[in-house]
């Protein structure tokens, strides 16, 4: 990756001593960082050993004189080409999600042009509390990439989701979000393709289903329970330069749900269960005023592989259908063996393990897009 400038706000939290091996991290891949801190970070770092390490001068307060004559606010907001938010305080979130600009961290993220990117940092509670849940909601769909808390053992004894994502997993954020061109964001309860198209450098939004897999380092995920959220959250994901939809979704769910459980009555007679289609989501994106330039759909079939995908591609009206013979590589099973359908043909793959396959069909994805969305510029 070439080197880019990155614009840290560092907010007042415990963890912001971690922000510090973040800015070692990212010069030593090169990268430039203009430090601010807010009045609050200041408690938990100086500017000194920030300056020290970015090898640049530390900005603190809005209303600075010698500052705003060397570089104006809106300048260092917009001389960036990434702004990242780490650690991204409960009120640093809900400053954002609400637009106030009250300190020069704030004014900053409201007077730039340019991608955000915020790595939160809190106790459980309040990450879990509705207003900060909310905050977090707003400003993804206003566009800002916020990054899921780790999980663990916090510095006040508690545990749970909260803790700053490790530096390295932000430094990886970083560069998925500075990585041009490609923008994939792979949706479902498969995520073995999540960690490839982000190794791929592309910025990755992973909308799954109840899976127990790890999100993979610089992934952004959403987790869903029911079909009808996963197409709420398909939808509010876009505009994406492809989408890869491999969540197997159910067609059909129960019609009614009750509130109490339904007791036997004795009479041995079985409650009528109505059920309700769920939504086709890879249809619906299709349709999509938003439609990604390249989307790709799944299909496991056990007879008549081929020619079933070439009917599901038609019918779903995608560009590519990766088909999977599951009955010669049962679904939980090493390896896979695909064929890759589109309307230019058929290109069958040997037998390869599933990680190879994940890292081949992003190469594909990848030459597909270049012929398709046209670069971002520098
Ligand atoms: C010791 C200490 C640790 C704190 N850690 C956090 C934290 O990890 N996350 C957080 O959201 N707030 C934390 N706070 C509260 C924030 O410092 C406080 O909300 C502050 O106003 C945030 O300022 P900011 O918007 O500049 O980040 C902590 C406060 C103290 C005193």
């Amino acid at each position: 990756m070439t080197h880019r400038r990155i614009l840290l706000i560092i907010g007042g939290g415990i963890a912001a001593y971690k922000a510090i091996e973040l800015v070692r991290l990212l010069r030593k891949a090169g990268h430039s960082v203009r430090c601010v801190l807010t009045r609050a970070g200041e408690q938990f770092v100086t500017p000194l050993t920030l300056a020290a390490l970015s090898e640049n001068k530390v900005y603190t307060y809005l209303f600075d004189l010698k500052d705003e004559v060397e570089m104006g606010h809106i300048q260092l907001s917009r001389e960036a080409d990434l702004v990242v938010v780490a650690p991204a305080t409960a009120d640093l979130l809900a400053k954002m999600a609400g637009g106030i600009a009250d300190d020069l961290a704030t004014t900053l993220l409201l007077a730039t042009d340019k991608p955000v990117l915020a790595a939160p940092a809190m106790n459980v509670r309040m990450w879990l509390h509705p207003a900060t849940q909310r905050n977090v909601a707003t400003l993804r769909g206003d566009g800002v990439t916020v990054m899921e808390p780790d999980e663990g053992e916090m510095a006040c004894g508690e545990y749970g989701p909260g803790r700053l994502p490790e530096p390295e997993a932000i430094k990886a954020a970083i560069e998925a979000a500075l990585a041009q061109g490609t923008i994939v964001r792979p949706l479902g309860g498969q995520p073995d393709f999540a960690p490839a198209a982000a190794e791929a450098g592309a910025e990755v939004l992973l909308v799954a289903g109840p899976v127990p897999l790890p999100t993979p380092p610089g992934v952004i995920r959403v987790d869903v329970e029911t079909a009808r959220e996963m197409a709420a959250e398909v939808e509010a994901g876009l505009p994406v330069d492809a989408a890869i939809m491999v969540a197997a979704v159910a067609d059909w769910r129960a019609a009614d749900t009750s509130a109490q459980k339904i007791k036997k009555d004795g009479s041995g007679e079985v409650p009528p269960l109505a059920l309700a289609e769920n939504p086709d989501i890879l249809a619906s994106v299709a349709k999509s005023a938003k439609r990604p330039p390249l989307l790709v759909g799944f299909a496991a079939e056990t007879n008549d592989v081929i020619a079933h995908a070439q009917a599901k591609l038609a019918r779903k009206g995608c560009d590519l259908i990766v088909a999977n013979d599951v009955s010669a590589d049962p679904m939980g099973g090493e390896t896979n063996r695909v064929h890759i359908v589109s309307k230019a043909g058929i290109d069958s793959w040997d037998r390869l393990p599933k990680e190879a396959v994940a890292r081949k069909l992003m190469e594909k994805i990848a030459d597909e897009l270049d012929t398709r969305v046209p670069l971002a510029d520098d």
